[in-house]
């Protein structure tokens, strides 16, 4: 068995078995061309046609690879074809220098959590993923994160992730700089309480806000998410998806618990 990279003709074949992999659906027929342009979108074949897929993100940048869209077709499981796609995924992160690789597994994913584990991956953090609508609403007095201040040391000096198209990287000093001056990160201030979020599009689904909650107390978050739903209303986006690690967001009755997540972690050598 080979691990092969993706034809742009393999989609048709793949989303047959892409369909109900999950109880909400799957998303890889909408996401099949990003990840093909992307590059290091990988399949396995039987008899010329892919039963098995998967998508490496690599970042030299961060030096980690974002291991992402791992499917088996069901009459193809346990053979191995999952263990080949991540460890292929992992080889090219390696050539790349990458020191790390992740992966996102829904917390009640048994068997890709048995699959990871027994690659070598640990649980580094459990994740929340929240839905809210856009609402013309009064913006919250929110504000934005400037380097040089208080909240922007508190975020350096802890170890954050930040979500951007469903993809966890670390918030280190280059990327906060960079967030800083886009003005994608901001906060409440509650008496020296700090709230704080980070703000992003998706680059893979259409309208869709992403945001990553870092911390924050209950009337920071409110202020945050209000800002959100404001913001997401003049901009046009049709959803906003919260993730955080926080585990209840209090005080807002219109936003929706949808799913946590385990963020995989593995050192490559
Ligand atoms: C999870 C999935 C990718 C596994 O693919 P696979 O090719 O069957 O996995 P492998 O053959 O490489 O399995 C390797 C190990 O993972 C674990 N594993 C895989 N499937 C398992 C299952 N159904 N039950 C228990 N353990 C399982 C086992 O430890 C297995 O080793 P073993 O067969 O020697 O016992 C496949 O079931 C699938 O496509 N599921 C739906 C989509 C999905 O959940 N994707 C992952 C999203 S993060």
């Amino acid at each position: 068995m080979q691990v092969l990279n993706a034809l742009k003709s393999d989609k048709k074949d793949v989303i047959k078995f892409c369909k109900n992999t999950f109880s909400w659906g799957d998303y890889i027929s909408e996401i099949w061309d990003y990840w093909y342009l992307e590059g290091n979108l990988f399949v396995v074949r039987e008899n010329n046609s892919p039963v098995a897929l998967s998508h490496a993100s690599i970042s030299k940048k961060d030096q980690q690879v974002w291991i992402e869209g791992i499917r088996v077709n069901p009459n193809f499981r346990r053979k191995g074809y999952a263990s080949s796609l991540i460890q292929h995924s992992e080889n090219q992160a390696i050539k790349n220098d990458c020191l790390s690789s992740f992966m996102l597994i829904e917390t009640n994913n048994k068997n890709s959590l048995e699959l990871s584990k027994k690659l070598g991956y640990v649980i580094k953090e459990t994740w929340n993923f929240f839905s809210l609508l856009p609402e013309k609403s009064i913006a919250s007095q929110i504000e934005f994160t400037k380097t040089n201040t208080k909240v922007f040391d508190l975020m350096r000096s802890l170890e954050l992730f930040y979500v951007d198209s469903w993809r966890w990287y670390p918030l280190n000093d280059q990327q906060l700089s960079l967030l800083v001056e886009n003005q994608q990160i901001i906060y409440y201030n509650d008496n020296d309480e700090y709230s704080v979020a980070v703000i992003t599009s998706s680059k893979h689904f259409a309208k869709t806000m992403i945001v990553t909650l870092l911390f924050g107390n209950d009337l920071g978050i409110k202020k945050l998410l209000d800002y959100s739903k404001h913001l997401a209303n003049l901009q046009n986006f049709k959803r906003i998806q919260v993730l955080t690690k926080l585990n209840k967001i209090n005080d807002s009755q219109d936003i929706i618990k949808k799913l946590s997540f385990y963020l995989m972690w593995k050192k490559l050598e």
